[in-house]
């Protein structure tokens, strides 16, 4: 019988993980746990340990891990059409589900174009972006993003990111683009002046604007508010760019809205979606555009001004089921209002949170809460950096739940399924966590 330490053992012999320095795992110091199953906010271990994934799976899952329904739509879907190539063949799930996000999305988006992963999606909004401006005669070779922003790791939208850490070696490979001010570090008035000086600085060179909205995720959970978002789909339109959206991360009732633009009444010129989408259960991603971007690219004939960009699994009919049974959940329940009453919840435990001395910070959109735990007054490098990522990891973990800070920012990213038991479990572990490093940083000071 396969024993939990063979599969690390086995797995370390041959895999590459993601978002990784393998070598933290081969010496220990971080654990790397094989998982046998899932169910509701729970992974379960080959071991048999549970964890509650307080972070859905690179906030993924929306309604459990194996959820039933969804499992059977897509094994249903499994015995009928697996896959079809999606150049000039189509079929009833991708449809389906391009009718009922265009119903969702905000007003104007009525086009859906389809990828496989979340980078993919930007990839395709950037170069629709580029692509409607070179048809037109000009080349408008900037995208302005958000300081602190991020949109995947492929080259593109490494290009559009601002995470130092993921985009510093490629730098070279990278086009040129301009950051403007964010919102969540700079008052919303200065973070919309700094663009309307980069919009008029260069006239008739950018082709868009790229923003997450109301969240930048990755970049350490940086919350702003929906004026913003006001401001910033006037400046476009005042500049004559298009504004992409990209709801990767805020999509799917995350922010407190089936989308975050929803909250500011906006609607973006193009809009990426991936990660919820299928209620956490197959890679797919989608970008919305509004039809007259895709009017000015359907007049053209085939060739260079056509848009050609191509995935092999582009509408995938699995993945495509999966998201049409997630958006039957969100039909069938009231996710956002059961979502509020979690986040009541929530709230009444980050109140604690601002009790301990290293906790600053606090704060929370929908279901996402983060704050920053800070031990450097203390000088202890065991509690800094990358040694104090592991740390939280490590602690994590040995008391059964899942967090991936980032840096020295903690935040949970919950299931939606997740109970209010549940979130008592989870905070409670998070306060003994802080105690244990507190403790731990006194007797070293
Ligand atoms: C806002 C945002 N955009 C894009 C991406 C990239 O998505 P993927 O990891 O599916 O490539 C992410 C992933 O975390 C994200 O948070």
């Amino acid at each position: 019988m396969e024993t939990h330490d063979d599969l690390i053992r086995r797995d370390l012999a041959v895999i590459w993980h993601p978002c990784s320095q393998m070598s933290e795992y081969i010496a220990g110091d971080l654990p790397l746990a094989p998982i046998a199953s899932g169910e509701g906010a729970w992974l379960v271990g080959t071991d048999g340990r549970r964890y509650l994934d307080a972070i859905s799976s690179w906030w993924v899952n929306l309604f459990g891990h194996a959820n039933k329904y969804i499992a059977s739509v897509v094994a249903a879907q499994a015995h009928a059409l697996e896959h079809c190539i999606f150049a000039g063949f189509t079929h009833k799930q991708a449809i389906r589900l391009a009718e009922r996000i265009i119903k969702i999305a905000p007003r104007g988006l009525t086009k859906v174009f389809f990828a496989d992963n979340g980078s993919a999606a930007v990839e395709v909004a950037i170069k629709m972006a580029f692509h409607i401006f070179a048809n037109r005669g000009e080349q408008r070779e900037i995208i302005v993003s958000l300081a602190g922003g991020y949109h995947g790791e492929t080259l593109g939208a490494l290009a559009a990111g601002d995470v130092e850490i993921y985009r510093e070696t490629y730098a070279p490979l990278l086009f040129k683009g301009v950051r403007a001010k964010s919102p969540a570090i700079v008052s919303e008035a200065e973070a919309l002046d700094d663009l309307r000086r980069i919009l008029s600085e260069n006239k008739g060179k950018v082709c868009a604007v790229i923003a997450e909205p109301l969240v930048q995720c990755a970049g350490a959970m940086a919350m702003f508010e929906p004026s913003y978002l006001c401001g910033l789909r006037s400046l476009c339109d005042e500049f004559g760019v298009l504004w992409i959206a990209d709801e990767i991360a805020t999509g799917f009732g995350r922010t407190g809205a089936m989308f975050a633009c929803d909250l500011a009444g906006v609607t973006p010129d193009l809009m990426t979606l991936s990660k919820g989408l299928t209620g956490g259960f197959l890679p797919l991603a989608l970008t919305l555009a509004r039809a007259e971007i895709y009017d000015e690219f359907a007049r053209e004939s085939y060739g260079a001004r056509s848009f050609l960009h191509s995935h092999s699994y582009s509408g995938n009919p699995l993945a495509c089921a999966a998201a049409n049974a997630s958006l039957d959940i969100f039909e069938n329940r009231d996710v956002i209002g059961d979502n509020a009453k979690l986040g009541a919840a929530i709230d009444r435990r980050l109140s604690v949170l601002r009790g301990f001395s290293c906790v600053s910070g606090v704060r929370r959109r929908g279901m996402i809460a983060a704050f920053e735990a800070d031990f450097a007054e203390r000088g202890d490098s065991l509690l800094q950096g990358r040694a104090l990522t592991i740390k939280i990891i490590n602690e994590s973990l040995v008391r059964g739940i899942i967090l991936r800070p980032l840096g020295n920012t903690i935040y949970i990213m919950p299931p939606y399924i997740i109970t209010a038991a549940e979130i008592d479990l989870l905070f409670d572990q998070i306060e003994d966590i802080l105690k244990t490093l507190e403790n731990y940083a006194a007797k070293r000071s």
